[in-house]
């Protein structure tokens, strides 16, 4: 549906801030060329420790990072063809989570029924993904579409977030443009109007138009006068759990989140400056320079300044869980109630199917002192009339 852009005050509640992940979902966890054949290393999906390995053939594998023998880390073990092996007695696990070999056991003898839940794992767009929720859902979940991957004259710049923070306040700094403040220094954007909102049951989709000026806007391809004022279209679309945010064919950015716990979040991101465009030859050459610098000097000073804010933000809220802000832009106030409305859907799915499942409990304490209170407030954000 289309929602106004009007911007006003709203008192918003902190339940977005307690609230758990839909699992259902694809999760970044680990650029793909941080695991190579042989590897295993640990991740963390919302408080699900993980070992992901890769085997000798190169197939990606998820498991418990625990061995159901004595609870041994299996991110300390080892990788033999597509097995994971246990550091502390040998035991060999298939890429099923199963026990299929214990080295001390004679050939004929049974082995114990002994299995570590396994996760779906694939690597796409050069980052490794894990499906934490119904494996039976996979399949039918996709990934992002990032198109731009497969243009090699595109310059494309991997980036990684790291932030103390909980998923929902890192995303509405993505969603908000209208801290353009923050980044003055920096040459960033300036009188940023939010043009229009559109949202559904899994996105919401906010245009704004912003002007830059500067040495950057130049180098962007933003403007062919480093002292001119240009004016541009910034799209941002948040598909749950993830992002794409373009400004008018001038820059694309994917930003895959990955929700660790209640106040880590990380970020897998793939930013595309299609007017940096140079032979496949010459950009293959000068790319393990260029990266870095670009993101070092231009992107890195932004990313830093958003992550100060962000963790400011997460330490306020820890000081004083019931504390009530006021939010201006509908955009965030949409923002939340889609996370609040995938977690809750999440939950009573998970509950109907499996009542005693824990993933149906709530994930904090603070949580249920306002289990009396525990719809989704309703909010004020006037509808156009333009439903869809
Ligand atoms: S703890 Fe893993 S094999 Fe014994
Ligand atoms: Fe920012």
């Amino acid at each position: 549906m289309e929602l106004t852009a009007a911007l006003r005050g709203q008192t918003i509640q902190n339940r977005v801030r307690e609230v758990g992940i839909n699992p259902n979902h694809w999760y970044p966890v680990a650029w793909a060329h941080q695991l190579p054949p042989g590897r295993v290393i640990p991740v963390v999906v919302w408080q699900q420790s993980i070992a992901v390995y890769r085997d000798t053939a190169g197939q990606v594998h998820a498991i418990e990072d625990a061995c159901p023998h004595k609870g041994v880390e299996l991110h300390l073990g080892e990788v033999h063809g597509d097995r994971l092996v246990c550091p502390y007695h040998g035991w060999e696990f298939d890429r099923s989570g199963q026990c299929v070999h214990i080295p001390y056991f004679p050939p004929d003898q049974k082995l114990p029924c002994a299995t570590a839940l396994s996760y779906p794992a694939q690597e796409r767009y050069g980052i490794i993904w894990v499906f934490p929720g119904d494996p039976q859902l996979a399949d039918s979940r996709p990934i992002l579409e990032v198109p731009e991957y497969d243009d090699h004259n595109c310059l494309m710049i991997p980036i990684t977030g790291v932030f103390n923070a909980h998923f929902s306040i890192c995303n509405e700094n993505t969603m908000d443009v209208f801290h353009g403040f923050l980044h003055k220094d920096l040459q960033g954007w300036f009188d940023p109007v939010l043009l229009n909102l559109q949202d559904s049951n899994s996105s919401v989709q906010a245009n704004y138009r912003v002007s830059y000026k500067g040495t950057l806007s130049k180098f962007l391809g933003l403007s062919t006068n480093s002292d001119g004022v240009t004016t541009r279209n910034v799209s941002v679309h948040y598909q749950y759990p993830h992002y794409h945010s373009t400004m008018e064919g001038v820059s694309s950015l994917y930003l895959m989140r990955l929700p660790v716990g209640p106040n880590q979040t990380r970020s897998f991101s793939l930013l595309f400056l299609p007017k940096v465009r140079l032979p496949k030859w010459l950009l293959r050459a000068i790319k393990p320079v260029l990266v870095p610098l670009v993101l070092r000097f231009i992107f890195m000073p932004f990313l830093e300044q958003d992550v100060g804010m962000m963790e400011s933000e997460q330490r306020t809220y820890q000081k004083d869980a019931k504390r009530r802000y006021v939010e201006v832009n509908p955009a965030i106030i949409a923002l939340q109630r889609l996370i609040l409305r995938q977690y809750e859907q999440f939950m009573q799915q998970s509950s109907q199917s499996n009542p005693a499942n824990p993933a149906s409990q709530p994930p904090f304490e603070s949580w249920q002192d306002q289990s009396s209170n525990s719809s989704i407030e309703p909010l004020t954000v006037p509808h156009s009339g333009k439903g869809q």
